[in-house]
């Protein structure tokens, strides 16, 4: 992980890493905006970023960014109906997007539950490849890339479990089973996570403390979530006291 420009931040509680998230979250994507218009950002699901979605929600940021130049994309999803309660997009729906005026031709989301998975994760890419601008190795370029982590080292739904897909060079989303849920995700891929200008990780809770201290603490980039790089910009990592406890 040497190699990369990486902030980690501690903060007492979760809520206060939820508040320090979003301020980068906000700043983030106020610069993307000054500088070209609009916010290209990608959300993480899971139950971890709620709170910093509630932030985002609440009156006052909601009045600091301007949502209807902002376009969102969702890191991964999972193989279920967009109105089911296991949706991530139901989940960012409910906590963030329904309190905002976003312009809603602006919100992308991933078809995990589609017969052809294959054609729809395919779509996605399409999707990515015509609305975002490429860097300069002509990789689609995210503003604000959002990450969780799991207490298997996985990020997005790129499981330990899903082999090559972890080596991934070429396409932007792809999808994998992972037997551990016994279920199907739709993912994106790690060339267009490293592509991002801006990459968050929000992880909180003792259950992440172990994978937290190999990741952050010994650089064991075996783990699917040490192959998070970003080339161009600067890898920020908040934590709370509980999953940092054992760095
Ligand atoms: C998902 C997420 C996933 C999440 C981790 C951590 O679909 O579950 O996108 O990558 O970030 O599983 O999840 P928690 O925040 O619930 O611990």
């Amino acid at each position: 992980m040497s190699e990369i420009r990486r902030d980690i931040k501690v903060e007492h509680t979760p809520q206060a890493a939820a508040m320090t998230a979003a301020r980068i979250f906000k700043e983030q994507v106020l610069k993307a905006i000054d500088d070209r218009g609009v916010a290209h950002v990608s959300l993480a699901g899971g139950t971890t970023p709620r709170s910093l979605y509630e932030l985002l929600a609440s009156r006052s940021t909601t009045d600091e960014i301007p949502w209807g130049h902002v376009e969102i994309f969702f890191g991964d999803e999972r193989d279920v109906p967009l109105d089911d309660v296991e949706s991530n997009y139901h989940m960012v729906q409910r906590t963030l997007l329904d309190h905002t005026p976003i312009d809603w031709s602006r919100v992308h989301a991933m078809r995990a539950d589609a017969e052809d998975i294959d054609a729809a994760a395919r779509e996605y890419e399409g999707t990515i490849r015509h609305l975002l601008p490429p860097d300069a190795q002509g990789m689609p370029q995210f503003d604000m890339m959002l990450l969780g982590m799991g207490s298997d080292g996985h990020t997005a739904s790129l499981f330990p479990s899903c082999g090559e897909t972890l080596n991934e060079t070429q396409k932007l989303v792809t999808h994998c089973y992972v037997p551990v849920l016994g279920r199907r995700r739709m993912t994106i891929t790690f060339p267009v996570i490293n592509a991002s200008r801006n990459v968050l990780m929000l992880i909180t809770g003792n259950d992440k403390a172990e994978i937290v201290k190999r990741l952050f603490g010994k650089g064991d980039t075996s783990l699917p979530a040490g192959r998070v790089k970003p080339r161009h910009g600067t890898l920020n990592v908040v934590l709370d006291e509980e999953a940092a406890r054992l760095l």
